[in-house]
């Protein structure tokens, strides 16, 4: 693609889609030895806590021969477990330079499966491509869920099942403002109308959703909702994001999971 033609397709993004393209190009670097760690794995764990899959109970246990979708891929180690679980799985990412540390970690370990650039919104498969669909700290976080949501609904079949994972929004009340400073037990902003979020006016762009705003969406999108787990970190978890303390992960749940099965 020439620059020109380039410049022409960022600009037919959604703006919030071309910010966080901008952003996550900027920050791969930054994920690119989290993601090979997280890729050599075998055993999932999720989420800022390394959370189990024992509890959390992300992946359905019948994955072998479905076809499968990782929305906002990043590095694509969820899409790895899944396609080691005998999933064909794709798996599409906004950012090139995620994509490009995917595709060096699947030359690594030998493991080939599609990776779409593209935005998680709008995705080039036709309707009732997929049986599983997932997002962790994905499309679920930096696409706008009255966009991406629908678009899961659409392409899962009749029973295919939606699977996400995100900060709480009760963490996201009681996040700070402030860079580098941990959660307090104090709300920091009012839960009406949040919704979408810019931290510190940079240049990304978050969406919070509000429990009700996520019951209400994913049932008008086709879904039955059929879990809500929250994360609840082991007492020697550890993360490298300053945003929120163990202390508080352990009091409160820091994230979430909502499983949903689309209607058939
Ligand atoms: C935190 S990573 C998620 C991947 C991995 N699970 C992780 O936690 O590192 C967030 C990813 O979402 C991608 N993303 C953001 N907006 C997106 C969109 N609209 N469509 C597809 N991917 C998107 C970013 O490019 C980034 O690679």
């Amino acid at each position: 693609m020439s620059a020109a033609e380039a410049t022409a397709s960022m600009l037919e993004l959604p703006e919030h889609v071309r910010r966080n393209r901008i952003a996550w190009d900027k920050w791969a670097a930054d994920y690119a030895d989290p993601g090979a760690a997280l890729w050599a794995q075998d055993a999932p764990t999720w989420g800022i806590w390394g959370v189990p899959e024992s509890q959390l109970r992300m992946l359905p246990s019948d994955l072998a021969g479905k076809d499968a979708i990782e929305l906002g891929c990043g590095t694509a180690y969820v899409s790895a477990w899944l396609a080691r679980r005998g999933a064909r799985i794709v798996g599409i990412d906004n950012s090139e330079a995620q994509l490009a540390t995917a595709r060096t970690l699947q030359r690594k370990h030998g493991l080939e499966f599609p990776l779409l650039h593209g935005n998680a919104e709008a995705v080039p498969y036709p309707d009732a491509s997929f049986d599983f669909a997932i997002s962790e700290y994905g499309a679920c976080l930096w696409a706008d869920p009255h966009r991406w949501i629908p678009e899961a609904a659409r392409l899962l079949r009749p029973g295919g099942r939606l699977v996400f994972l995100v900060n709480s929004f009760l963490l996201t009340l009681c996040v700070s403002d402030i860079e580098g400073v941990a959660a307090s037990t104090a709300l920091q902003r009012p839960a009406f109308g949040l919704h979408r979020i810019e931290w510190n006016g940079g240049g990304e762009v978050e969406f919070h959703p509000s429990h009700g705003e996520w019951i209400a969406l994913l049932r008008r999108s086709g879904f039955e909702i059929e879990e809500l787990v929250e994360a609840y970190p082991s007492a020697d978890a550890a993360t490298r994001y300053p945003f929120v303390t163990l202390q508080w992960a352990r009091s409160w749940p820091s994230e979430e999971v909502w499983k949903a099965r689309k209607r058939g």
